[in-house]
């Protein structure tokens, strides 16, 4: 196991990521963390990057037994200032920013006799691109240190006590803005610290039900909501592993889901994954909310806290229906299908809660039901959800699909929303899904999809005019949904789409295809 030490940084967790790639397992703990309260040694050390200056009076340091551990320790950014404060406070001298692209040297440097190839770097070019974030700057080598890398602007770019095998950088190797970071890692964890590459997805979910189990006690329930999409389907088939129907999974059909969605996850939780699954069918009272609103922001609200409301009503009912089963005891937990990507804050050092941003679809109720969270995928990127689902025996065509929004087809269709509408963007977005799965190009599509546009336009049906309706398609190609780019569909595919959805669909006489970038646009139409 390889210990990081979390300082704060936004990258922390990409440290732990690029370990599992590794197939090395790690785990990641508050920079305070007191070595005497763990029940096992590390193999080594990372020390992350931090927002801190270590000279800040309140700046948090490690417990100086990490030094007397005997391991190798790598400390990154504010990491390599924490391994050269704790070696002689004098040597850091003040502040001086660096942000950015930077060029490595790790060739031997003339101004220091003990320079030398560290064994960090080995298999890599004298000079690479690293990405720079930091702060201090050290002024001189701590005691029986050498330099080991330089960049333009930081002649301590990289130090190493290699006896100690103690190693700082200033550069972050885990992003994906320092191409070759992966080997610095690697050299790290498995050449110095010699740690096993053993572990898998399958560890990582075993070691989640274990956890889990424990958390929940023998008799704890725990209730959560889910979608159909991939991570709460996931996180439910993980909680139901774990504690089988002392898990109650809530769908609420807010009556703007894909055409017949709701049956389908039924069928798929209930008797493909055997989740406890209620299906709550609030169509009528959510479509009567949204009634003649047009407003985007107002159709989001109504949605939101109608979900809330209903799905609070729905747990009382299940918890109290539950707390009477002799078997089982209190519900206490909740379920949130969290990824890595939707948790804005690491683990704070100042206390030993974790710091969590309330998923947009579900802000607030946990708090409000007096629940506590339970979040299993919260350090996985999509990926690594998809796998963890493929290993829990969920099918492919599942795992792999495209994300739908919280707010549903209420922001694909602009204006009001009316039973109509429903119907036809579910009809024409089923034809297009169909379409793009039939030429085998939807797990090459990161999302997909049919919106109404405002507005009408007219038409020829038969011998008569008809006032129809405007689809628009869009599907977009991203990794991380915060830009994106159109897909390019060939010519002989669109026509046939837009045939099918302006014949088959009843009231549609338009079919046009957006293909702006996200920015300036984003991927659904509000
Ligand atoms: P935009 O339209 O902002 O969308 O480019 C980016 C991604 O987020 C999805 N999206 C949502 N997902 N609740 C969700 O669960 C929401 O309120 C929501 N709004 C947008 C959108 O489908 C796209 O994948």
């Amino acid at each position: 196991t390889i210990l990081v030490l979390d300082f704060g940084s936004q990258y922390t967790h990409l440290i732990t990521r690029r370990l599992r790639e590794l197939n090395v397992y790690s785990e990641m703990l508050p920079c305070t963390q007191k070595l005497a309260d763990l029940s096992w040694k590390p193999k080594g050390i990372i020390l992350s990057g931090g927002p801190y200056s270590v000279y800040a009076p309140d700046a948090p340091h490690v417990d100086p037994e990490v030094f007397k551990l005997d391991v190798p320790i790598l400390g990154i950014c504010y990491g390599l200032q924490e391994i050269a404060w704790h070696h002689g406070k004098d040597v850091l001298a003040g502040e001086q920013r660096e942000y950015g692209h930077a060029a490595l040297n790790i060739h031997p440097h003339g101004d220091n006799k003990q320079a030398h190839v560290s064994r960090l770097f080995e298999g890599l070019p004298n000079d690479m691109d690293v990405w720079m974030s930091h702060g201090d700057k050290l002024s001189r080598m701590p005691d029986g240190f050498a330099t080991i890398a330089t960049s333009t602007h930081s002649p301590y770019a990289g130090i190493a006590h290699e006896e100690k095998e103690y190693y700082g950088i200033q550069f972050h190797p885990e992003v994906t803005h320092t191409p070759k970071g992966g080997v610095v890692i690697k050299n790290f964890a498995v050449n110095i610290c010699k740690a096993q590459q053993n572990w898998t997805m399958e560890a990582f979910k075993d070691k989640e039900i274990m956890r889990i189990r424990k958390l929940v006690g023998e008799k704890g329930q725990v209730i959560g909501a889910v979608s159909g999409g991939v991570d709460s389907t996931v996180a439910a088939k993980l909680m139901h592993e774990a504690i089988g129907d002392r898990f109650h999974a809530v769908m609420v059909d807010n009556g703007v889901l894909r055409k017949d969605e709701a049956k389908q996850v039924k069928k798929t939780l209930t008797e493909g994954l055997g989740v406890n699954l209620t299906v709550v069918d609030a169509s009528k009272r959510f479509l009567s909310l949204l009634k003649g609103v047009s407003d985007p922001e107002k159709k989001r609200k109504i949605i939101g806290n109608t979900f809330i409301e209903i799905f609070e009503e729905e747990a009382k009912k299940i918890a109290k229906e539950a707390e009477n089963t002799p078997k089982a005891g209190k519900v206490e937990y909740f379920l949130q299908g969290t990824l890595y990507p939707d948790v804005i804050e690491s683990i704070s050092f100042k206390g030993p809660s974790v710091t969590i941003k309330t998923h947009h679809n579900v802000g607030g109720l946990p708090e409000k039901m007096n629940l506590k969270l339970i979040e299993p995928l919260r350090e996985l990127f999509k990926d690594e959800v998809r796998k963890m689902g493929v290993d829990l025996g969920i099918p492919a065509h599942l795992v792999g699909r495209h994300p739908f929004p919280g707010p549903g087809l209420a922001i694909r269709i602009i204006g009001d929303v009316t039973p109509e509408k429903i119907r036809i963007v579910q009809e024409a977005d089923l034809i297009f899904i169909e379409e793009i799965r039939k030429a085998g190009l939807y797990d090459e599509i990161s999302q997909a999809f049919a919106a109404l546009m405002a507005g009408r336009s007219v038409g020829v049906v038969g011998d008569n005019r008809l006032h129809g309706y405007i689809i628009a398609l869009r599907a977009v190609v991203t990794t991380d949904f915060m830009t994106a780019d159109a897909y390019e569909f060939d010519s002989a595919f669109r026509k046939r789409v837009a045939g099918r959805i302006g014949n088959e669909v009843q009231g549609v006489v338009r079919v046009l295809y957006e293909e702006t970038s996200k920015p300036p646009s984003t991927i659904e139409f509000e």
